[in-house]
């Protein structure tokens, strides 16, 4: 459609800072292709909860149902700021949309572009994309603590992986390779511990897989995988695993390819029964929050893949195409955040 509507939730930390140029950006592209943007602004996270002890209400739940789509930022008070308990915001804003509006896909591409730098490998050589589980798996809240504070405490978390998550999932990575050129599929899980969640993946690749002939698929333990991950990136084409695994190699992925700042990611609603919500794959940085030294790619990135989302895949290859130019030109400048997103949107033509 012409016309989108975008809820915009800029968040804690460099969340506003990257979100604004990612806002630019979106703003430039659409307008040269005649497609109106209609945003709206949610103070969600740290300062909203210190104001008014609120995360995320129903009625805003609710509210941001009814939008095409959500730009999020980051949320989450710096590790051991002590008017902050740890993860109420991460747990009751973030995970609390992805699990309310049925993200059970969380899309998180890696890409070596040239202009950037890694340890590991050449640009080019570096183009796989991490279809991770996004309601389910040890995230579902399902655990507790007996007789807390004691020596005889017991912690649990309690992973819960569905045949129909899991199924639903493992569909979308195999449709996603099949799409691509390599048409490779590796399942990263670590059933030789996690006998029952591991086996249910192991199942569920099987026979969904029977689908997708033209698909190879391949087999990694998660801690295999970081080795791979590490020294030989480039044999990575779909990665399907769960949401804790998935978190974890993410990090490592945007680590090895370019730096953390150029991580996108997708929540995905694939049945659109609710809206997508699209994010870079970094928190909130507290560390070089307020600093314009945030580099504001990962979330220009994530609005290209909400612009597919959306049914703009041109404007995202635009929006791709001109962070490419930009990185290829400048990536290993120092700039400030507002400079990159300005040059982004210079880089549009
Ligand atoms: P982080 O991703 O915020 O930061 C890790 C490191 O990467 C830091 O050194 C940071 O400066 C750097 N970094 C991150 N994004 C960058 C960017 N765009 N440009 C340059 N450098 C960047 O992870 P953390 O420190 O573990 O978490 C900080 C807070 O964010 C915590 O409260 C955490 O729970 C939260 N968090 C939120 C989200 C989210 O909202 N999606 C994701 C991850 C972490
Ligand atoms: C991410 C983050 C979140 C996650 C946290 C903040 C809940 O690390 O988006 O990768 O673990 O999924
Ligand atoms: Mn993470």
């Amino acid at each position: 459609p012409d016309h989108l509507s975008i809820a915009v939730v800029p968040g804690d930390g460099i969340g506003p800072e990257v979100v604004a140029e990612a806002e630019k950006v979106l703003g430039a592209v659409t307008s040269a292709a005649g497609v109106t943007v209609a945003k709206e602004r949610f103070g969600l996270g740290a300062e909203h909860w210190l104001a008014t002890g609120e995360t995320l209400t129903d009625e805003t739940l609710d509210r941001l149902r009814s939008f095409d789509a959500i730009l999020f930022g980051a949320v989450g008070a710096a590790p051991g700021d002590p008017r902050v308990p740890s993860g109420i915001l991460e747990r009751d804003v973030l995970l609390r949309l992805r699990f309310a509006l049925d993200h059970y896909v969380n899309l998180r591409p890696s890409k070596l572009y040239p202009g950037t730098t890694s340890p590991l490998a050449r640009p080019g050589e570096i183009d796989f994309v991490v279809v991770r589980e996004g309601t389910e798996g040890p995230y579902a809240g399902n655990g507790g603590t007996l007789r807390a504070g004691t020596d005889a405490e017991i912690a649990t978390e309690v992973s819960l992986n569905t045949a129909h998550g899991v199924r639903r999932l493992v569909r979308y990575a195999f449709e996603l390779a099949a799409r691509r050129e390599r048409k490779k599929l590796t399942l990263v899980h670590k059933h030789n511990v996690l006998v029952n969640a591991g086996r249910l993946y192991a199942r569920l690749v099987e026979e969904v897989g029977a689908q997708f002939p033209q698909v190879e698929v391949d087999y990694l333990h998660v801690d295999a995988a970081t080795i791979f991950l590490t020294t030989d990136p480039a044999r990575f084409d779909v990665i399907v695993t769960d949401n804790l695994f998935g978190d974890i190699l993410t990090d490592l992925a945007g680590a090895v390819t370019g730096g953390i700042g150029l991580a996108p990611a997708g929540n995905i609603n694939a049945d659109r029964t609710a809206p997508s919500m699209f994010e870079p794959v970094h928190g909130s940085a507290p560390d070089i929050a307020g600093q314009q030294r945030a580099n504001p790619v990962a979330a220009i990135l994530a609005t290209a893949m909400m612009l597919d989302h959306l049914g703009h895949p041109a404007l995202a290859a635009r929006v791709e195409a001109a962070v490419e130019r930009d990185l290829a030109a400048h990536g290993n400048e120092q700039r400030t955040t507002a400079q990159v997103g300005d040059a982004v949107v210079a880089a549009l033509g």
